[in-house]
């Protein structure tokens, strides 16, 4: 066992975890975050996105003793004082959903995207969402989504 001390959504915790521990699992299982989730466990489908130190990644990509030291952010962590983040509520204004399993780590790749270019056309939009996988939507509404945060100044 190795002890990692990680800050998670703003919290520092400090936990012994088996060096082939990976983070998605330590997220879920030791710390209860159980927003981020597994979709595929083999880093296709982004449905384990989360920020390390500002940048996402796949946390099924990534093993636990990789985050000690690091500030990790999930979707748990970004909405403040009750309220919704703006890319989420850009998600759920434009019904950029339907089952919602890929919605957490679209959420958290969406927010990455914008910081990298404020700014994105259509197809940056559908780029930089290349690694996150939706089964339901058809990614049209998504992609309005992102645009409406974009042009929200998110
Ligand atoms: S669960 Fe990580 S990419 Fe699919
Ligand atoms: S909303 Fe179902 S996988 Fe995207």
């Amino acid at each position: 066992m190795t002890r990692i001390n990680v800050t998670v959504d703003g919290v520092k915790y400090s936990d012994e975890v088996e060096p082939r521990t990976l983070l998605v699992h330590y997220l879920r299982e030791t710390l209860g975050k159980v927003g981020t989730v597994v979709g595929c466990d083999t880093s296709n489908c982004g449905a384990c996105t989360v920020h390390l130190d500002g940048r996402s990644v796949k946390s099924c990509n990534v093993l636990a003793v990789q985050a000690d030291g690091h500030e990790v952010t999930t979707i748990e962590g970004i909405g403040s004082g009750g309220e919704l983040h703006p890319m989420q509520k850009a998600f759920h204004e434009n019904h950029a959903l339907q089952c919602g399993f890929c919605t957490p780590g679209m959420i958290m790749q969406a927010i990455d995207l914008l910081k990298d270019n404020p700014d994105p056309s259509e197809h940056e939009i559908r780029e930089g969402l290349e690694g996150n996988l939706c089964r339901c939507t058809g990614y049209h509404n998504i992609v309005k989504a992102v645009a409406a945060a974009a042009k929200a100044g998110e």
